[in-house]
């Protein structure tokens, strides 16, 4: 085995004490994805759109990983003969406070703000207002959460596609198979020859395509796995 790629979504996040989208009281539940999340709300009422992640930027830069994050940097350490890929869907900065590498954020980051004029990305972990303006080109109004809107194409595309086409193992880790493309990457990954591995709480919407699922807390589940992995060192 030589290739993995890692899916991660807001699950693996949770027992960090990151709020969900689509659990019981996850944030879709108590704000309209297409006030705060699509492209469309972003130019109805950017006010809006900002002050929701006015409001996620603190406690996302307060949160400290799990046993789930850690899992994966232990795995990358002592198994460095492993190309191992995280595309992660959530915007967190998680697995970077875990010290893992080869991290593709495809929905964006919390601390970043992309300039709709002039392209500049804008790192940030403050609040950011209508009227604050571009470090770079000075223009106001013209910033957006660097946060993959519905509407938008996500990130590292070309990228993803082709570690779909070359992984052995695709794991995906707290995700509930709903929000495309990310849902439909173990179908890409299991038609190109990989064993594909669910480690969610609960049954997600696509787990029909994994070859294995794995149900419970994340943070329990996969450095159970991890550890056999690391055990089969050179294999
Ligand atoms: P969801 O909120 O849709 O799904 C989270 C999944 O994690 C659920 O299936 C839970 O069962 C599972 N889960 C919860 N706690 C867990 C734990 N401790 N261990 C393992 N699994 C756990 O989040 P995503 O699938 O990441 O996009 O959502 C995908 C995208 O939809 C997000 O990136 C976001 C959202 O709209 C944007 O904001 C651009």
């Amino acid at each position: 085995m030589k290739n993995i790629l890692i899916l991660t979504g807001a699950g693996i996040s949770a027992e960090s004490g990151l709020t969900t989208f689509r659990d019981a009281n996850g944030l879709w539940e108590n704000f309209r994805v297409e006030d705060v999340a699509s492209i469309e709300g972003f130019n109805k009422n950017p006010k809006l759109v900002h002050d929701f992640y006015n409001m996620l930027r603190p406690v996302m830069a307060k949160a400290e990983p799990n046993a789930a994050h850690l899992a994966i940097t232990s795995l990358q350490q002592n198994r460095p003969d492993l190309n191992i890929n995280i595309v992660t869907q959530n915007v967190d900065l998680l697995h970077e406070k875990a010290k893992s590498q080869n991290i593709y954020h495809m929905h964006g980051r919390i601390d970043e703000c992309v300039c709709l004029k002039c392209g500049h990305i804008m790192k940030t972990l403050q609040s950011v207002l209508e009227n604050t303006p571009c470090e770079s080109c000075q223009a106001v109004g013209t910033l957006k959460p660097n946060i993959v809107f519905f509407g938008e194409m996500p990130l590292f595309m070309p990228e993803i596609s082709k570690m779909l086409k070359n992984c052995d193992l695709f794991i995906a880790i707290g995700t509930s198979g709903v929000v495309y493309p990310a849902a439909g990457f173990v179908y890409e990954a299991k038609y190109y020859g990989a064993q594909t591995y669910l480690f969610n709480l609960e049954k997600s919407e696509n787990n029909s395509y994994f070859d294995y699922e794995i149900l419970g807390k994340a943070s329990k589940t996969l450095p159970a796995f991890f550890d056999k992995l690391t055990k089969e060192n050179g294999e």
